[in-house]
């Protein structure tokens, strides 16, 4: 169940944590898949790449896999028709932005050591 400050945003109903974006991606992975989590973060940044390639932005939305195990949303999951013995990793949503795509942020020079 939500709590905390985002289960108060939630409460208004103009609040959309998805943005208002049209479609929502869903990675799921077995259960008892250790890698599930790198394999998820590797699809995801795969789909975010391919996505914005063709003028579709995306957000990683953290919540739809935190709240993966919860009743409420293990209802919504299987009606979407993932199975049981799965979990879902990660969330994300896809749409056309409404505004300017963001300027890339300066590049940091100083976070990367070179071992020769
Ligand atoms: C694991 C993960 C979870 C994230 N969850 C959210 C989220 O719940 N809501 C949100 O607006 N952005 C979320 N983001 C997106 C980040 O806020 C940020 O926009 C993204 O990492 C791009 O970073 P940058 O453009 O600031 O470098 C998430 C990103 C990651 C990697």
């Amino acid at each position: 169940m939500l709590n905390g400050p985002m289960a108060e945003r939630a409460k208004d109903p103009s609040f959309s944590p998805i943005y208002g974006a049209p479609a929502m991606i869903f990675v799921s992975a077995e259960r008892d898949n250790e890698l599930a989590v790198f394999d998820a973060t590797l699809v995801m940044a795969n789909m975010f790449n391919a996505a914005r390639s063709i003028g579709i932005g995306s957000c990683w939305l953290f919540l739809f896999g935190r709240l993966a195990d919860s009743p409420e949303a293990k209802a919504v999951y299987s009606k979407i028709g993932v199975p049981e013995n799965y979990k879902v990793v990660a969330g994300a949503c896809f749409g056309y932005p409404a505004g300017e795509w963001p300027q890339p942020r300066e590049k940091k020079t100083d976070n990367v050591n070179y071992v020769l």
